[in-house]
């Protein structure tokens, strides 16, 4: 098969979601469907369970499921389907901002009952901001929720988003009678069967047809058929550039937990969803169908077995081929490396693969070569824009608490900062390290692999900081930029790539600095 059709038959996509809306139920579903796995239950959450915060035990068996699902891979109509996991928990979000610069597109899953809720507000923020195509899926008919109206505007109002529904419930919650596809213009009848694999449908290419009224009932059809009517004069209709470009999101009704609607919206999905984009590198853009091969590090994996120092380096394709022990070069080290054994990811297994393409995840197995970010070429020297960091909510002084262990201090924060699991910073008074997390329970993940994989303990100290602002030296004005330097010398700090932090103390703080010194650019992610 030439590159191109290779290309042309993979989707890469992520499903995001609020913890308990149903993303875990859904990917399971979808394997399902593709045949992948043969029954419910194999696809282990990688959330973590209320409550279990402190329990260390619960972190490294959710660390385990979360390699197993990171990527899971299936072929539905000849279709290469990649799915990129992106945990729910708020603590780890900046783990699913990260996965989100992977994915060519993704599934937004909200619970009818509960709407548009906090994690998926900020998720959908940053595929808004992407330009990311976006599909709605709502979850949970089976159960008693908002009307379908309300809903869909509530999706536009808190989302900011153009809805175009692509299916509508009949009747909700106790009444709910099932699906009328307006894409496919088909009905499908909700029978409750959770072990049902696939729902029957039923095609009716005419809304107005009796046969609907002898299906559902007079009353039901009526209302269906102005509702649906309504849709049409309310929304837009599907067009797929509008899609592709952001601006429109298609929305689908189902319940993931019994197999109901699911497949519709795969179907429309293997259709409208795209092929692998073209990526923005700091020289220029790279398309998927460039013979050259190239691609980015978003996500490392590591020391999942203390006995091995082995991370695995997750590598998404962006263009080419990659081949298995080809020398490819690592931009940032300016270094020529070969990898005998990168693996492709399936639902249950994970296999040595001699070539990849566009769309793909490979890990790599490295011994400390790789952060994230970093690029892979073909020798071309470029970097890959776009995976930021971004301000980290909670800041504290790391020390060492084993003198005679400090150089395993140092390797181990390096390497879980590498990693991703939180930033660093080095305060340019005094040279201590302040580590920067996005939720508290990542300190005791720190404290306890330091200990667990590097034999270093560490101990903490609380550092009042209110937001880490990144200063853009190029375009501040010099003269100004001296002085603010000057006076807030005891609040600056160096990141792990050496760029200017500001640490403002209170919102306040943050105000009077921006309005005293407005000629000083500060950027609330690392990246601008
Ligand atoms: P998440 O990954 O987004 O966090 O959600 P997950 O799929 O784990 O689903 C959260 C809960 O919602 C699960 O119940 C799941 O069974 C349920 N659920 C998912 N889809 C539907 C649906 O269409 N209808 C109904 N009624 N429930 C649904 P749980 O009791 O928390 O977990 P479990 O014990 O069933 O695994």
């Amino acid at each position: 098969m030439s590159l191109q059709s290779e290309i042309d038959r993979r989707r890469t996509f992520g499903i995001i979601s609020h913890p308990d809306a149903g993303k875990t139920t859904l990917t399971e579903k979808l394997l399902l469907f593709g045949g992948a796995i043969q029954e419910a239950g194999a696809v282990k959450s990688n959330k973590i369970k209320k409550g279990a915060t402190s329990d260390f035990m619960e972190i490294e068996r959710q660390r385990g499921i979360s390699v197993a699902t990171s990527v899971l891979a299936f072929e539905y109509q000849g279709i290469k389907i990649n799915i990129l996991d992106t945990p729910g928990h708020k603590d780890f979000a900046e783990d699913t901002f990260r996965t989100l610069t992977a994915v060519d597109s993704v599934i937004v899953v909200i619970d009818v009952a509960k709407g548009v809720e906090e994690q998926t507000v900020k998720l959908v923020e940053v595929c808004r901001m992407r330009n990311i195509p976006m599909i709605v899926f709502i979850n949970k008919l089976d159960r008693e929720g908002k009307d379908a109206f309300e809903l869909l505007d509530e999706i536009e109002q808190k989302l900011g988003l153009t809805v175009t529904p692509m299916s509508f419930p009949i009747g909700m919650g106790y009444d709910f009678k099932g699906i009328y596809n307006i894409w496919e213009k088909n009905v499908n009848l909700f029978s409750g069967d959770s072990l049902k694999n696939i729902e029957e449908t039923i095609n009716i290419e005419d809304i107005n047809t009796t046969e609907l009224n002898d299906l559902i009932g007079e009353e039901t059809a009526e209302t269906l058929r102005e509702e649906v009517e309504l849709v049409t004069e309310v929304y837009p209709t599907f067009n797929q550039e509008e899609y592709l470009n952001g601006n429109l999101q298609p929305v689908f009704f189902g319940s993931a937990l019994n197999n109901f609607g699911v497949r519709e919206l795969l179907d429309c999905f293997v259709e409208i969803a795209p092929t692998p984009r073209p990526k923005e590198s700091d020289t220029r853009l790279v398309e998927a169908n460039e013979k050259e091969f190239s691609g980015f590090v978003f996500k490392i994996h590591a020391n999942m077995d203390p006995k091995h120092r082995d991370r695995l380096a997750f590598i998404k394709i962006v263009s080419g081929t990659f081949n298995r022990n080809s020398p490819y070069l690592h931009v940032r080290n300016n270094k020529k490396m070969k990898f005998s054994s990168p693996n492709a990811f399936f639902a249950e297994r994970k296999e040595i693969v001699d070539v990849s393409y566009p769309g793909d995840i490979v890990g790599l197995h490295d011994t400390g070569n790789f952060k994230i970010g970093d690029t892979l070429t073909q020798g071309e020297i470029m970097q890959y824009k776009g995976i930021p960091s971004f301000s980290p909510e909670h800041f504290r002084y790391i020390n060492n608490a084993d003198p005679m262990k400090s150089k395993q201090l140092g390797k181990g924060i390096d390497q879980l900062m590498d990693e991703g699991v939180a930033q660093l910073f080095v305060l340019e008074l005094n040279g201590r390290k302040v580590i920067g997390t996005v939720g508290a329970l990542q300190f005791e993940v720190i404290q306890y692999r330091l200990e667990h994989e590097y034999g270093a303990k560490c101990s903490y100290e609380n550092l009042n900081v209110f937001k880490a602002c990144w200063v853009d030296i190029k375009h501040s004005d010099k003269t100004e930029l001296e002085e603010f330097k000057r006076v807030k010398s005891r609040f600056l700090a160096k990141d792990k790539r050496g760029q200017l932090v500001f640490f403002a103390d209170s919102s306040f703080t943050l105000q009077m600095t921006q309005s005293k010194y407005s000629k000083v650019e500060l950027h609330f992610v690392s990246e601008f």
